[in-house]
């Protein structure tokens, strides 16, 4: 057997587990080169991330050999992953064949810390339809992959696929099975996004009190985002149990995409006592980390995006504006610059009050008297009237018609 760092279970670490080359690239539209693809691991590690899911080997040569380059230039990286102490392992997905699994081996045999994922499906529609066998058949199927895959590295994870709609008894059977073949993580797929946070709650805590040998093993998250629940059915996957996450930057992912990594993280991370866990994500990289990812698979974030939108932190009301100025805590649960946003500055439009229309000009060096303020501010209303928002150039123009820069 081959050695490897056999996964620890330690109830208080959220083990974060990055799809984005692997799950992420299955985004309609997406394709990343190679060399795309070692940026991002690279990024990855210096992230913080624990395990990243690298592709599926078998999918095609380029798929095998960008698996390949990442177990061997991003695996064994320590950069930035100090206060960890470990690098990241890299994992290939595979389905339960002998041809997948030996091939994902293959891919990734040269990282120092090295998983095999291998997944089949579980609900009795995809076994009806999509693989024709009976739950016999998956059972001993599951079982041989596991087996085979446990006789070539330690760390091996199973997912039951469709798991959000399977048979929670057939569920347990399998899942206890595969565990005696060995292995360490199970991950449990809401495939389709369809649970609903108790729904997927529930299934997790059902199958960490029914698996037999659960306590020595790590349960999963795995969220679609379908019903625009993924964050929210991850969160309660982590309150009934689960201690690994499986997440996108970004959210990227097949159809409406995966659970994203940094809603996640800062929901766990603003809410401690919710969420007893340590996480060893440095999160001040995670705007420049959803930059290069956007960039480089050529998928645009949303303006309204949580933690990594354009707007995230924008406040254009003159309401909140004031309160921000006042104290930022009034209209922020997060700073700005604990998740790498480093030049916020607030949008001035019509919906802005004098206070920030005040602090900007000071920012840009005007100091005015109340009279010759209110001009100004007369002025800039006037100008938000035939437009959306108010650019500094322009507002440093009226400023200047009514005073010299001190
Ligand atoms: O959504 C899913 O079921 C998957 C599996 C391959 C883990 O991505
Ligand atoms: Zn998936």
């Amino acid at each position: 057997m081959a050695t490897n760092t056999q996964t620890q279970v330690n109830k208080d670490k959220l083990i974060i587990f990055d799809t984005s080359l692997r799950d992420g690239e299955q985004s309609p539209g997406v394709s990343l080169n190679t060399e795309e693809k070692i940026e991002i691991a690279k990024q990855m590690s210096r992230l913080g991330v624990d395990v990243l899911e690298a592709g599926f080997p078998i999918a095609s040569i380029g798929d095998f050999e960008a698996v390949q380059r990442i177990a061997r230039e991003a695996g064994p990286l320590m950069e930035g992953r100090e206060k960890i102490g470990q690098p990241m392992t890299i994992c290939g997905l595979a389905r339960s064949t002998p041809a997948d699994i030996k091939r994902c081996a293959e891919a990734i045999a040269d990282a120092p810390r090295r998983r095999i994922h291998v997944f089949l499906a579980t609900s009795d529609l995809h076994l009806k339809y999509k693989l024709k066998i009976d739950r016999e058949e998956c059972v001993k199927r599951a079982v041989a992959a596991v087996t085979l895959a446990k006789s070539l590295v330690d760390d091996v994870e199973f997912s039951p696929e469709d798991a959000g709609r399977s048979d929670r008894e057939f569920l347990c059977h399998v899942l206890s099975k595969v565990v005696e073949a060995g292995a360490t993580t199970l991950n449990i797929p809401d495939t389709v996004g369809y649970n609903l946070p108790t729904e997927y709650g529930s299934l997790i805590k059902h199958l960490v009190e029914n698996v037999q040998g659960a306590d020595k093993i790590v349960f999963s998250t795995h969220c679609h985002n379908d019903l625009g629940l993924a964050t929210a059915n991850t969160l309660s996957g982590i309150q009934n149990g689960a201690r690994q996450v499986e997440v996108t930057i970004n959210g990227i992912g097949e159809r409406a995409g995966n659970t994203a990594m940094e809603e996640v993280v800062m929901a766990v991370h603003t809410h401690p006592t919710f969420f007893p866990v340590h996480h060893t994500i440095n999160t001040e990289l995670f705007f420049p980390t959803s930059r290069m990812v956007s960039e480089l698979s050529g998928m645009v974030v949303q303006p309204n995006k949580a933690i990594v939108g354009r707007n995230a932190f924008l406040h254009e009301s003159g309401i909140h504006q004031d309160g921000v100025l006042k104290n930022r805590q009034t209209y922020e649960i997060i700073t700005p610059e604990s998740v790498g946003v480093t030049d916020i500055a607030l949008v001035l439009g019509k919906h802005s009050g004098r206070n920030a229309l005040r602090s900007r000009g000071a920012e840009m060096g005007f100091n005015l008297d109340e009279t010759a303020f209110q001009r100004v501010f007369e002025d800039f209303k006037a100008l938000c009237d035939s437009k959306k928002t108010v650019a500094d150039d322009e507002i440093r123009a009226i400023f200047t018609k009514e005073s010299r820069p001190i």
